[in-house]
């Protein structure tokens, strides 16, 4: 087995150029050689899709307390205190360091810091900054510029993580860490040993193991995958946000309809013959349009199955064309290239999936249950989101946790590199093997969309486990036997994150927040977060 190894300090690696890793990297660069790894273009992930807003608590008709108490109602019973409270805290101040970073928020002359502040569900008060409807590529464009220019640190675009090194690849050591990563290189297909003095997995959410999302290719959940093979606890995977209001539209999949529309007054209608119909949330909660994500989205997947319709509509026409231009220019654009004037005619919508609330268990410091391992962002369980993410929650926890787990890593990570194995590069080429691949993703996809949806039965949780394990047994074939691509290691990471998500589901014997299920529609008086740790014996190389 080939060694390598240097007595240097070893640098920080970051997997993630998203916000979360983003924030993470600047915050060490003053200190530290990091090195950032994202699998596809640094352009591309969750961050620069998002379109709401950061919550900031800064307006003088809202406190610390508000905050906490609108996060805890989201998140139905199961949100940390702590935690919620700790971000709440830090909020005003993780969206001043953003603006400081030349972030182009929308402004507001007479607004707290001279920003725009808009509105979302489960909100009780405007608190949403945001860059009209294009808020998280003005975040990425601002921080990825400061990246781009800071010497210490090296960004690895089409790099991609595929498993931690841990002291169970070293021969006699005892004490768990991590040392390490194993990263393939996308363009001249080899597997480099990166060893570091820490390694930070920002590898966001796992929306695309549902057929339909809201997410970006990134997200196939490989830093939740890689912490559960390394022997870390995984909490609340049952609880996957599906956001209302997704485009139903045949050329494009995967568009989101901002819930700051709904925020600024959208209505939700039913479709009949002649075309939009009543509103039927106020008939659902007493917010209705603006009760938190789980209840609108499971209205209208209840509405859409009872009229047997493809879709609703989301009804923005009297908010008038010059509104919807200034504040949705995006929307509003993207909408009208395909047909839909979003002044003139409403807009169909569907639910998809959106966000991981559940995710690898940290503190608030960023630290996982193996030192040298650490995790941010949408990858994480840190008890903030608890049953429901309430919205614009997420770029927001990136910021004030990723600020905070950058000042762990820097007391922390001092340990030189250690000498490791190198990859084994002796797999050989299938041709066929890509075809039965992409076959895998789609039945993935499509059993979790089917089977483990908004809506869960125990019968259907049951029948979409006993497919996931069939797959599993397939792909840790491929993986054992063929030489690794992009494709294949995001297969495998989504299969083990689909496992959780339905060994979760099946834990949980009631219906909270996003976690609904026909045979236990009830929601217990006390209840806890599902955390899963994964059998000692079962950890190996
Ligand atoms: P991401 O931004 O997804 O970044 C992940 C990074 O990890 C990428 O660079 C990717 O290439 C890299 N990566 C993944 N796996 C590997 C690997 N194996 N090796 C190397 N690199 C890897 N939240 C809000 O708070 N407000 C909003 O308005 C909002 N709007 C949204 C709109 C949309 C359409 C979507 C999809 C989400 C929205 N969200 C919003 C959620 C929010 O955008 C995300 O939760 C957040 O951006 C996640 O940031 P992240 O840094 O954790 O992950
Ligand atoms: C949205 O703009 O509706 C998404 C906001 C979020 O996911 O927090």
């Amino acid at each position: 087995m080939n060694r390598q190894g240097t007595d240097a300090v070893a640098p920080v690696v970051v997997i993630g150029a998203g916000l979360a890793g983003l924030t993470v990297a600047l915050q060490l660069a003053a200190d530290r050689r990091v090195i950032v790894l994202a699998k596809r273009s640094l352009e591309e992930g969750a961050t620069a899709w998002a379109q709401g807003g950061i919550v900031g608590v800064l307006g003088e008709d809202d406190s610390v307390e508000s905050h906490v108490r609108d996060t805890q109602e989201a998140g139905a019973g199961l949100v940390d205190e702590h935690t919620a409270r700790f971000v709440a805290e830090h909020s005003a101040e993780a969206v001043a360091w953003l603006v400081d970073a030349g972030v182009p928020f929308t402004n507001d002359p007479d607004g707290p810091l001279g920003l725009h502040l808009t509105r979302e569900g489960g909100h009780a008060v405007r608190r949403i900054a945001h860059a009209a409807d294009a808020t998280g590529k003005a975040i990425h464009d601002a921080l990825l510029a400061r990246a781009r220019a800071h010497p210490n640190i090296e960004l690895r675009e089409r790099w991609m993580a595929v498993d931690l090194i841990t002291s169970r690849h070293l021969k006699g050591e005892r004490e768990q860490r991590c040392h390490g990563v194993y990263a393939l290189d996308i363009v001249s297909r080899r597997v480099e040993t990166l060893a570091t003095s820490g390694v930070v997995l920002a590898t966001g959410g796992v929306g695309k193991v549902y057929r339909y999302t809201s997410n970006p290719d990134t997200a196939t959940g490989d830093g939740i995958a890689m912490a559960w093979r390394a022997g870390c606890r995984v909490a609340n995977m049952e609880f996957i946000q599906f956001h209302p209001t997704c485009l139903y539209h045949p050329q494009e999949r995967s568009f989101l309809i901002t819930e700051a529309l709904r925020g600024e007054g959208a209505h939700l209608r039913l479709p009949t013959a002649d075309g939009p119909g009543e509103r039927f949330m106020p008939a659902h909660d007493e917010r209705a349009e603006l009760a938190p994500r789980d209840i609108v989205a499971r209205a209208i997947d209840f509405e859409m199955k009872k009229h047997g319709v493809d879709h609703v509509w989301l009804d923005a026409r009297h908010l008038g064309e010059p509104f919807l231009k200034e504040h949705f220019p995006t929307i509003h654009a993207r909408c009208l290239a395909l047909g839909i004037d979003i002044a003139r005619a409403p807009i169909p919508v569907v639910p998809a999936a959106h966000y991981t609330c559940g995710g690898v268990v940290t503190d608030l410091e960023g630290r996982t249950d193996l030192p040298g391992l650490y995790a941010v962002g949408e990858t994480t369980y840190t008890g903030l989101h608890g049953a429901n993410r309430l919205a614009s929650n997420s770029l927001l926890e990136c910021v004030v946790l990723g600020r905070g787990c950058a000042a762990r890593v820097l007391v922390d990570a001092n340990v030189p590199a250690t000498a490791l194995p190198a990859w084994d590069e002796s797999q050989v080429e299938d041709a066929d093997e890509q075809v039965v691949i992409s076959h895998n993703w789609d039945e993935l996809r499509l059993v979790m969309w089917n089977y483990v949806g908004i809506v869960r039965t125990t019968k259907r949780l049951e029948r979409a486990l006993h497919r996931i394990k069939l797959l599993r047994g397939e792909i840790d074939d491929y993986y054992a036997n063929f030489r690794i691509t992009r494709d294949l290691l995001e297969l495998r990471n989504l299969v083990v994150n689909a496992e959780l998500i339905v060994r979760s589901a099946l834990r949980r014997h009631e219906s909270r927040g996003l976690h609904f299920s026909r045979d236990f529609p009830h929601t217990l008086p006390v209840s806890f977060p599902t955390v899963l740790t994964r059998p000692a014996k079962s950890l190996t190389r």
